[in-house]
């Protein structure tokens, strides 16, 4: 396998929204900074959802207003509706992501509407998007699995893939938001998604709760995809989905990729260098294997 594997860096949204403390809008600032030092080309920023809901991002303005864009490097951020695409486009943001599931019990929790609800909130976001020249990506979430309602269906799956795709999603990541797949399920799944959904269209976004993560994405790799989420130190995790631990480590998605031969344009010391010094700041030791292999010092 050889190429380019873009790997969009979520650390500084899916990895701060489900921290127990307030991280200091500096510190934020600093990551998506240093992350965009170290060559990754797509940075997601931050999230305009309500800050009733999640108050660890409710600082999306000032993190937006604080930031100083490198040019060529990508900063997308989530919208959950036309309020949060307003917001985000006052401040400035130029990418967004809407989000639904392919489960029901999920994206109830999560905001509060049924898939169909959830999608028709951001039609309009869609609709503006496009009269605006914003590009858009469509995150489904639960792929693999529900905390609330146990197994999620491929058909489910394909559905809202499609949906998204349909109404103008430029891209589709397809989260496993709780970390339970396997490979074989993976790849089944993705297979299925990509035969109504372009594969260049579609990302893959695991977490790693049952340790998985990374063979899942190999499996997707092998199928073709070339967008891998993952987030920096291994932070992350969905505060409305029971059990969800962090985001697959960017470290040990980079090592990988580098070691299979993909180009991914990143840094990999500096990414460790940025992992450890993100977790000093959230008062905890990395959760990435290579970064544990690799001290400061090494790397
Ligand atoms: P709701 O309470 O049903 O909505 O929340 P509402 O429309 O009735 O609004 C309630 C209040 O929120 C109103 O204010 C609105 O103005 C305000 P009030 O009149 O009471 O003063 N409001 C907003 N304020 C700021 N920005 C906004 C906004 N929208 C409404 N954009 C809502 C519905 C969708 C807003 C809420 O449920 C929400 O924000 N949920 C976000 C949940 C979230 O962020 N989850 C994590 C991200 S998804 C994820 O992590 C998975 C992913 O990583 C992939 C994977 O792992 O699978 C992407
Ligand atoms: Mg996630």
């Amino acid at each position: 396998m050889n190429g380019y594997v873009r790997v969009v860096e979520v650390s500084p949204r899916d990895g701060l929204q489900n921290e127990k403390a307030i991280v200091p809008t500096a510190v934020k600032i600093e990551l998506i900074r240093r992350l965009a030092d170290c060559g990754c080309s797509t940075v997601e920023a931050t999230s305009f959802v309500s800050p009733q809901w999640v108050p660890q991002l409710a600082d999306a303005e000032a993190v937006m207003a604080g930031l100083v864009r490198k040019p060529g490097v990508r900063y997308p951020v989530l919208v959950p509706n036309l309020h949060g695409y307003r917001r985000a486009r006052t401040a400035g943001v130029g990418e967004v992501a809407v989000f639904t599931a392919a489960s029901e019990a999920f994206n109830r929790k999560n905001v509060n509407a049924s898939i169909d609800a959830s999608i028709a909130r951001f039609e309009p976001v869609l609709a503006q998007a496009r009269a605006d020249g914003v590009t858009v990506r469509g995150y489904v979430s639960t792929v693999l699995g529900c905390p609330y309602q146990g197994e999620v269906p491929v058909a489910d799956v394909v559905r809202v893939a499609a949906r998204l795709f349909e109404l103008g999603c430029a891209e589709i990541s397809l989260g496993d938001t709780i970390g339970v797949g396997t490979p074989g399920r993976a790849r089944a799944m993705l297979r299925a998604v990509a035969a109504a959904v372009p594969m260049p269209a579609l990302a893959v976004h695991f977490h790693d709760t049952y340790g998985q993560a990374l063979a899942n994405i190999l499996a997707c790799l092998e199928e073709g995809v070339r967008v891998v989420d993952a987030a920096v130190a291994g932070t992350g995790g969905c505060p409305y989905a029971r059990g969800a631990s962090g985001n697959v480590a960017s470290e040990d998605v980079v090592y990988m990729l580098h070691g299979l031969g993909f180009e991914t344009g990143i840094d990999l010391d500096a990414l460790v260098a940025t992992g450890h010094w993100l977790a000093a700041q959230l008062g905890r030791t990395t959760g990435s294997r290579v970064g544990r292999a690799r001290t400061p010092e090494t790397a």
